[in-house]
């Protein structure tokens, strides 16, 4: 980016605009959930750090009821912000963020308590940042009364977390990046078709923290990996790729795409300096593992984000073969019931 230029958009520009006119006024309380959402062709690198807008576009699937419920109420003066039923220190990093946020919307002197729950494992580090700012941003609407729509809703969940902007929507859903320079035009879609046969298993390695978050681990890829070059048009493939299989149901495609996607995007991290590796040697093992069952004709793809965990792809009618090979998977039907 051109840095420093008198009419590059602040977060704070882009919520003044979208709330333009709307009531700063809260009500007694807001709540509302969002799926968490996994990628099939990655976000990963950004054009604008401010506004977490992205070099490329994306496609996700929502994970049904498995994601984030936020209630949030006026309090004060500071904010309390309480995880899974446990108040986390107001110094500590999820809170601080959570803070950050809220100073975009909040009325002088006002402080807020904000209750997360989270029904996707958030220990067992499956991303929960992106359902978490998707049901604050509905919660938020709730609360101020503003009846923002679902684009607006996107574009503020955006700023909290790039890949939030896609879980305002539950199925399949495309993030477009969008070319202009305040991302008024960067916001997620939701794809029409349902694929109610899909299966998505959560392979947890490991639940640790990881040393490098996904912001930060993006951010040198894109600052020194010789690799970072080739991802554009590695997804500029994909996303078609991915359409059409989502378009006609064909699992092979799609598992294919999505695979090659997630290890393209990997292999970027590797190459930078220093490199960002989030594999563990069982990460590697389970990946050996569904190259073998796939070889042996079980229809089993996998795909993989900025820590140690897989999430396994097939369809309905081999999640029981599934379940015998892999102890503990922990099964999510993206359209089921
Ligand atoms: C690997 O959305 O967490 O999960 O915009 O900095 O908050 P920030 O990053 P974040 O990155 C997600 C990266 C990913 C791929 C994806 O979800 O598309």
């Amino acid at each position: 980016m051109d840095g420093g230029s008198e009419n590059m958009a602040t977060k704070r520009d882009i919520v003044g605009r979208i709330l333009a006119g709307r009531g700063m006024k809260p009500g007694a309380a807001g709540c509302a959930f969002a799926p968490a959402n996994i990628a099939l062709v990655k976000y990963w690198g950004k054009r604008d750090e401010e506004l977490n807008l992205p070099v490329t576009s994306s496609l996700s699937v929502s994970l049904g009821r498995l994601g984030s419920e936020v209630e949030i109420q006026p309090a004060g003066p500071a904010d309390v912000v309480v995880l899974n039923g446990q108040e986390l220190p107001p110094d500590s990093s999820f809170a601080r963020r959570v803070s950050a946020y809220l100073d975009l919307f909040r009325p002088a002197g006002a402080g807020f308590r904000v209750d997360a729950r989270n029904t996707i494992p958030t220990a067992a580090g499956f991303a929960s940042s992106a359902s978490g700012f998707a049901a604050l941003v509905r919660a938020l609407d709730q609360l101020f009364g503003w009846r923002l729509e679902t684009r607006e809703l996107s574009i503020l969940a955006r700023l909290g977390s790039g890949s939030a902007c896609r879980s305002v929507y539950e199925g399949f859903v495309e993030w477009r990046a969008g070319e202009a320079a305040d991302g008024m035009d960067s916001y997620a879609v939701p794809l029409a078709e349902t694929w109610p046969d899909l299966r998505m298993g959560l392979v947890v390695i490991s639940g640790e923290e990881k040393a490098v978050g996904s912001r930060a681990g993006m951010k040198r890829t894109v600052e020194t990996s010789p690799l970072y070059r080739a991802w554009p048009a590695k997804v500029a493939a994909d996303l078609p790729e991915v359409r059409a299989a989502i378009r006609e149901r064909d699992f092979h495609r799609l598992g294919r795409a999505a695979e090659s996607n997630a290890l393209a995007m990997h292999a970027t991290m590797i190459a930078a300096w220093p490199p960002v590796i989030y594999w563990k040697p069982e990460s590697l093992a389970v990946m050996k593992r569904v190259a073998e069952l796939r070889a042996q004709g079980l229809a089993v793809y996998f795909t993989m984000d900025a820590g140690p965990n897989l999430k396994l792809l097939f369809e309905r009618k081999d999640e029981f073969a599934l379940g015998a090979k892999f102890s503990g998977l922990q099964v999510v039907a993206p359209f089921g019931p």
